[in-house]
């Protein structure tokens, strides 16, 4: 059979990993794909980056629209991030008839449902791999692997940059802002590290993985999202007495009325599997009614282990070019007519349990008052520590561990007990996951 002619736009990071790795591999993925698999044509910003990359081995074009374009292109490769241009480049192949592979997760998250309606309709695959946990299989295990199941739940740790950093401050006891600047030197942070630690790289992954789990369309916009910027090293000190580590996690749900679509840190039982994934990996736990929790971990940015994803993309695309449309894997792991428009639960109406750390006048009757504020609201409290004041202190953390509870009734017994005279300052909140 001709060999599949890939057009590559993007020459960074994932963008070479792709071209060594289609390279190195070359034999095995012909063994595998039953044809050649090879780059024809590159665009990228810089041509002379380009050039160096692929010398006389394929075309550098001036314009990325060539590529989208020629006419003996068979799949394009969009790894050049951003949503602009990326979104007019794929929408351009797709109308050209190409097929189109991208780890663009922040395209897919914000104009996933339009690409996959045009791609639909002109007959073209758009497969996404990359964009989820790197070099992790999620998207093909969501798709096709755990097709039969019931999707419960999901919660994952993807986003590596805030991993890293939660794991060095709670390992070295570093600060915050010493372990993002270390992330960032890792070269694992987003260009602006805010999309990191404010939980918006999170979020939109989490969005593609709701999407694929419940068969929804992608909904970005209604994530609640929360960052790690405010996690204190006391909160991660008190988290580990109380036999937990806090973790950012993105977390989808089908619950009664409706889905819960949140990325948020939350203390996680110190004893699960995924409480252990530490410094930048990424692991995604998925629970089907059928198969019980599964979890998938792995690298979840890199340049090889990202081209892992892209290149078992190009080799899904191309067994696949020759079937009827009908006959391929939907975009969305559902047939497009039967997507559901179950909706998205305000954050108000999630419930979970709640950790909460107060500073609190060391006076009989203080925890009386906080008490009678929870059980006003039929917040339980599951668990409570309070600290010995330090010499001639009068004020004392306590922390508590709720039962589970709505969100919005803590939100406001929290704004009950700031009320209180003899607390000090603010409630520290943090969600509680037992994921189980
Ligand atoms: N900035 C991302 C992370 C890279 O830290 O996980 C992969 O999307």
């Amino acid at each position: 059979m001709r060999p599949i002619n890939v057009g590559l736009l993007g020459v960074g990071t994932v963008g070479r990993g792709t071209w060594d790795l289609l390279s190195r591999n070359a034999g095995e993925i012909r063994r595998r794909a039953g044809r050649a698999i090879r780059v024809t044509h590159v665009a990228a910003r810089s041509a002379e980056r380009a050039r160096e990359l692929v010398g006389a081995r394929a075309r550098v074009c001036a314009h990325p629209r060539e590529v989208t374009r020629a006419a003996d292109v068979d799949i394009v490769v969009e790894l050049i991030g951003g949503t602009d241009a990326a979104r007019e480049l794929v929408l351009d192949a797709i109308a050209h008839g190409k097929h189109v592979v991208t780890a663009n997760k922040a395209l897919l998250a914000l104009y996933g449902n339009e690409i996959f309606a045009a791609a639909q309709k002109r007959g073209v695959m758009v497969a996404f791999e990359a964009s989820v946990g790197g070099g992790i299989p999620i998207v093909k295990a969501l798709r096709e692997g755990l097709a039969a199941n019931r999707i419960e739940w999901i919660a994952g740790i993807i986003n590596g940059t805030s991993n890293y950093t939660l794991t060095e401050m709670r390992e070295r006891g570093v600060s915050f802002e010493e372990a993002l600047a270390e992330a960032q030197r890792l070269g694992y942070a987003e260009a602006d590290p805010r999309m990191d630690i404010e939980g918006v790289d999170a979020a939109q992954k989490l969005t593609i993985l709701a999407a694929l789990a419940f068969g929804i369309p992608m909904q970005f916009r209604r994530v609640y999202s929360e960052g790690i910027a405010k996690l204190t090293r006391e909160d991660i000190a008190y988290a580990e007495e109380l036999g937990y580590r806090i973790k950012l996690l993105g977390i989808t749900r089908r619950a009664p009325r409706g889905i819960e679509l949140r990325v948020h840190p939350a203390l996680v039982p110190a004893r699960r599997l995924i409480a252990s994934v530490e410094g930048v990996m990424n692991a995604v736990l998925v629970k089907g009614d059928a198969v019980g929790p599964t979890l998938f971990y792995g690298a979840g940015a890199g340049g090889q282990p990202t081209a892992s994803a892209v290149v078992a993309d190009l080799l899904d695309v191309t067994r696949l070019i020759t079937a009827d449309p009908e006959h391929r894997v939907p975009h969305l792991a559902v047939q497009p007519e039967h997507l559901a428009r179950t909706p998205i639960l305000p954050i108000g109406e999630v419930e979970t349990s709640y950790y909460l750390r107060m500073r609190v006048l060391d006076r009989p009757g203080v925890l009386a008052d906080i008490a009678r504020i929870l059980a006003a609201r039929r917040i339980s409290i599951g668990a409570m520590v309070q600290k010995e004041p330090g010499a001639g202190e009068k004020q004392v953390d306590i922390v508590m561990l709720t039962h589970r509870a709505r969100e919005k009734d803590v939100a406001a017994a929290i704004a009950a007990i700031e009320r209180l005279a003899t607390v000090v300052g603010r409630v520290r909140r943090i969600r509680v996951e037992e994921l189980l």
